[in-house]
């Protein structure tokens, strides 16, 4: 009698177990607790055996065990089954669709910062360390110490803005070559890039721009080391093809002092806008520098030798960028940013 409740009762389950699908979770729940439970089937017919001979209660025994061990199986198997599923469901529900186009607006860097990230990476690459100085500069730096005393005629190329007698914005980044000739010790190669300031306005000035300055000081420094490196810095910059031209030209802090054009990027100097037609652009400043500087900064004139050059970043990248007013710079028109992506 027990056997045949034990085979129906298997059926019985098995049948239910596989009827349960994965929406009825509980429904599962609920048959482990109905066969297992305190009060489940298989407990009670377990009862049961206290109620047969000692002969059948090892074979009914073995019986109810089998049955427990088949129906647990596979309560578990289909437990197991539904976690699986649930967490391919969750995965499902959680992934990330990384095709789909970002909302975020991307942003890019203003072009006279990717001027200077530029230059900056060729000068580091030719073995320049970059220096900065501050903007807020004393008399001295930004023009004594650059063999420019007061009452120089030379100032007047610089319309500077002062705050008082002795303390003025700088209107040249060569204010920094003065300060770092008096702390560092020959041989070096520096640049100074950053803001500068002058009483200008019009399409191509700015009363804010940006200049940055290189000083090489070591023994032997001649016109044909500032040719070359600025032959190079030029082509690394504007192309293999670029030719550089200099005139003679005077600024109090070097010696000869030279100004230097570069064959225009736009039609390789063929002559057009972007060059008026002359097919070069006025790019630089530069020269020797001053024995006289060196000594006021303390270094040795009879020893130690430099080159120093100075150029608008502002001019740069409109040339590179085929702007033709420098004020789009500073207008932070979102429409001309845009563009610079
Ligand atoms: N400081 C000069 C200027 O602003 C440029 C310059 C730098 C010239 C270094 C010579 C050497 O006009």
């Amino acid at each position: 009698m027990l056997t045949e409740d034990l085979e129906n009762l298997k059926r019985e389950i098995c049948g239910e177990i596989d009827e349960i699908d994965f929406s009825n979770k509980k429904g599962l729940a609920d048959i482990r607790v109905k066969v297992f439970g305190k009060a489940g089937c298989l407990t009670l017919l377990s009862k049961g055996m206290r109620d047969l001979s000692p002969e059948e209660r090892p074979v009914v025994g073995a019986l109810i065990n089998e049955v427990r061990n088949f129906l647990e199986e596979k309560i578990s198997s289909k437990e197991k089954d539904f976690e699986k599923q649930e967490l391919r469901e969750r995965l499902e529900k959680e992934k990330i669709d990384i095709t789909e186009p970002s909302r975020e607006k991307i942003g890019a860097a203003h072009p006279i910062s990717n001027v200077l990230d530029r230059l900056t990476d060729i000068c580091v690459s030719l073995g320049f360390s970059v220096v900065e100085g501050p903007e807020i500069e004393t008399d001295y730096y930004n023009f004594e110490a650059l063999n420019t005393p007061k009452n120089h005629p030379a100032r007047d190329m610089q319309d500077t803005f002062f705050i008082n007698d002795n303390i003025l914005v700088r209107s040249q980044t060569s204010a920094v070559q003065a300060r770092e000739m008096e702390v560092r010790k020959p041989p070096f190669k520096i640049i100074c890039p950053g803001k500068t300031y002058r009483n200008d306005s019009d399409s191509t000035h700015s009363p804010v721009f940006h200049q940055l300055e290189g000083l090489v000081i070591d023994e032997n420094i001649s016109m044909a080391d500032l040719k070359a490196m600025l032959t190079i810095l030029m082509k690394r910059l504007y192309g293999e093809d670029t030719t550089i031209r200099f005139r003679p030209s005077f600024f109090p802090f070097t010696e000869p002092s030279i100004e230097v054009d570069v064959s225009c990027p736009n039609c390789h100097g063929k002559g057009c806008q972007t060059c008026k037609g002359t097919g070069m652009l006025e790019l630089l400043g530069a020269g020797i520098v001053n024995p006289k500087v060196l000594e006021m900064s303390g270094i040795d004139s009879k020893k130690y030798r430099g080159f120093a050059f100075g150029f608008g970043l502002d001019r740069t990248a409109m040339i590179l960028n085929s702007i033709n007013n420098i004020r789009y710079f500073y207008r932070n028109d979102i429409r001309f940013l845009n563009q610079m992506k």
